[in-house]
């Protein structure tokens, strides 16, 4: 039974992370960059439209507030986390120190049940702006190559997604890590368009769109809080950079706090003007916001923003992708999944195995299931990841009270437990087919541990 619960010491942790020679070049402000590359993708350029239209209405606006504000609690955690243990891996690694290795393996599975799925689903949100792009210019892609079997649109196959995640897959692959400075400028890009789209959409506004203002009632709010919760995500991915930040222990909670703050201002104006601009009946496209741009007839514009979503859903593939790529990694490297996962490319220095098994997997995946559904299965999956978050704080803070925090969340026990019961509370109002998919991972995830993984860890040897 104890060797379930056995932990890595931090000490271990903090004393390995400094012997690594990993060059510590970050600042704080590369950090934000960072985060708001990692967050701005998918789900504000596309996932807004169908939310809009099937759960919450002009309301819509309030589901990004809920669901910012249980980021913003569960950020907070992280940023405890990574300013007292600076290690790379994030909550995988955070829950070997406290809570134990089956929690740590359960927490590394479900992240990759988070980080493999929101790969598809961005390359599936990638491969609509695709698609505007060239309709723009009047060229129209078979629809049975276009889209997901099932989405209602007569797809069997959602081909441009397949092809982005393999290219991501061969820059990755070969170690093309996007460099702070490339980072820095697709950001850039990304903020812009989205501020064209803010600044130019304000003067379209009719106040008569916004009523009724919740269509779907409370409950729709909810339903669409949970599935909008997906715009968020790709902050924890600040965390994993630790390794490589200046002065970790201030910078990294200053990044991920503030990379979600200015995320979460630029989500609630974006949906007040959509929904402000366009009745919320006509919202169920797959680009939402060059839509709406359409929609006014301000056609060029649309295309602007074709253009920056493109730009801005890669780079968040990238960092998606080599999250995940990372994950399985440690875990491999710990000895809980199998060594192949950890085996080094003798000329790329890249795990170059996982990578294409990684890419492969998650094309297959993108070609043949829709947006939504693989929304909701990654929001599921990084809910519970915050909800364990959430609790290790509690539990670290009673494990080791003295151990050096440069932040600390405040009101702990009842600002962390608050925290756990919304990611709880989300997760309630998902669907149930993503719950039976959610148990039915973990399930395979508890054989794996048992079968495999329990007497291969490094830690038992
Ligand atoms: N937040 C990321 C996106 O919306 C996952 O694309």
């Amino acid at each position: 039974m104890s060797s379930l619960f056995r932990k890595k010491s931090i000490n271990q942790l903090i004393q390995q992370s400094n012997q690594k020679t990993l060059k510590r070049s970050l600042s704080a402000l590369d950090l934000t960059l960072l985060g708001v590359g990692a967050i701005i993708g998918t789900g504000i350029f596309v996932l807004t439209g169908v939310v809009a239209a099937e759960s919450a209405g002009p309301a819509l606006i309030i589901s990004f507030i809920l669901s910012g504000i249980a980021c913003g609690l569960a950020a907070f955690c992280y940023a405890e986390f990574a300013s007292s243990v600076p290690v790379s891996g994030s909550v995988y690694t955070y829950s070997y120190a406290t809570l134990g290795e089956i929690f740590a393996f359960l927490i590394g599975w479900d992240l990759m049940l988070e980080y493999l799925l929101a790969t598809s689903a961005v390359a599936t949100g990638w491969s609509a702006y695709f698609q505007a792009l060239l309709a723009g210019f009047g060229i129209h892609l078979p629809a049975l190559l276009t889209s997901a079997p099932g989405s209602g649109t007569g797809g069997i196959v959602n081909l441009p997604a397949i092809i982005i995640i393999f290219l991501i897959t061969a820059l990755l692959s070969r170690g093309i890590k996007e460099s702070s400075r490339v980072n820095n400028i697709m950001v850039f890009i990304k903020l812009a368009v989205i501020i064209i789209f803010i600044v130019t959409g304000v003067f379209y506004v009719k106040p008569e769109n916004w009523t009724p203002f919740a269509p779907f009632g409370f409950e729709g709010i909810i339903t669409g809080a949970a599935t909008v919760f997906f715009a968020y995500l790709g902050f924890d991915a600040v965390a994993t950079a630790a390794e490589e930040v200046k002065r970790p222990q201030r910078d990294v909670p200053i990044g991920i706090i503030s990379s979600l703050a200015i995320c979460t201002i630029l989500y609630i104006a974006v949906s007040f003007i959509l929904t402000g601009m366009v009745p919320y009946t006509q919202l169920n496209v797959a680009d939402p916001v060059a839509f709406a741009l359409q929609f006014v007839g301000q056609n060029s514009l649309a295309g602007i923003i074709s253009v920056g979503a493109i730009t801005g859903i890669t780079t968040v593939l990238l960092v998606i992708m080599y999250a995940q790529v990372r994950v399985s990694f440690a875990m491999s490297r710990d000895g809980l999944l199998p060594k192949k996962l950890s085996n080094i490319h003798p000329t790329f220095k890249t795990p170059f195995q996982n990578t294409w098994m990684t890419g492969f997997i998650a094309a297959i995946i993108a070609g043949f299931i829709d947006l939504t559904t693989l929304a909701n299965l990654v929001n599921i999956g990084t809910l519970a990841a915050f909800t364990a978050v959430s609790l290790a704080v509690i539990v670290l803070r009673k494990s080791h009270p003295h151990l050096k925090r440069a932040f600390k969340v405040p009101f702990v026990p009842i600002l962390p437990a608050i925290s756990a019961l919304l990611c709880i509370y989300l997760m309630t109002s998902l669907p149930l087919i993503t719950w039976i998919a959610f148990v039915i991972w973990i399930g395979i995830g508890l054989i794996i541990y048992f079968g495999y993984a329990k007497h291969h860890s490094n830690l038992g040897k």
